[in-house]
């Protein structure tokens, strides 16, 4: 898969590693920074992603700050974005299976490394459901645009 990840100096040591894992495991993997951890904005690289993903360049993104949810509150900010803060392989899974969610938020400061490889990973190989869950997901597009849902 083509991803696109970005943290920022709180997610910085963790991205490093994902990448790592995430080239090993196959993936094509654009890197946004933040390259070390001098502080920096968690919306700046929410946006590169953000951006990427929305315009097709990126077929998932993957963003890493201290909780995950300033980059996700950041992220949903760009139409055609769904980005979900996940805690547990459960919620990791849902995301993907009920929320077709295109960009995954973490946090470096309340997950472990291992945590965060196994929730990425896990969300990566988990389909979309459809379904009911096309509709719902439809209506969200649909608030995205202002209109009646
Ligand atoms: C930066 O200190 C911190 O606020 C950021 O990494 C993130 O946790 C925001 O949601």
């Amino acid at each position: 898969m083509k991803l696109i990840v970005g943290s920022d100096h709180g997610g910085f040591k963790v991205k490093e590693s994902l990448l790592e894992t995430l080239r090993a495991d196959g993936h094509t993997v654009i890197d946004v920074g933040t390259f070390d951890e001098e502080s920096t904005d968690y919306p700046d690289y929410a946006a590169l992603v953000g951006r990427a993903v929305a315009e097709g360049k990126a077929e998932r993104g993957l963003l890493i700050c201290g909780t995950g949810i300033g980059m996700c509150i950041a992220v949903n900010k760009i139409k055609g974005v769904r980005g979900a803060v996940v805690w547990s392989k459960k919620t990791a899974v849902l995301a993907a299976e009920h929320n077709r969610a295109n960009v995954l938020c973490l946090g470096a400061r309340v997950l472990s490394k291992a945590e965060i490889t196994t929730f990425s990973r896990l969300w990566l190989k988990t389909r979309f459901s459809s379904g009911r869950h096309l509709r719902r997901v439809k209506k969200i597009a649909a608030l995205e645009r202002g209109g009646e849902q």
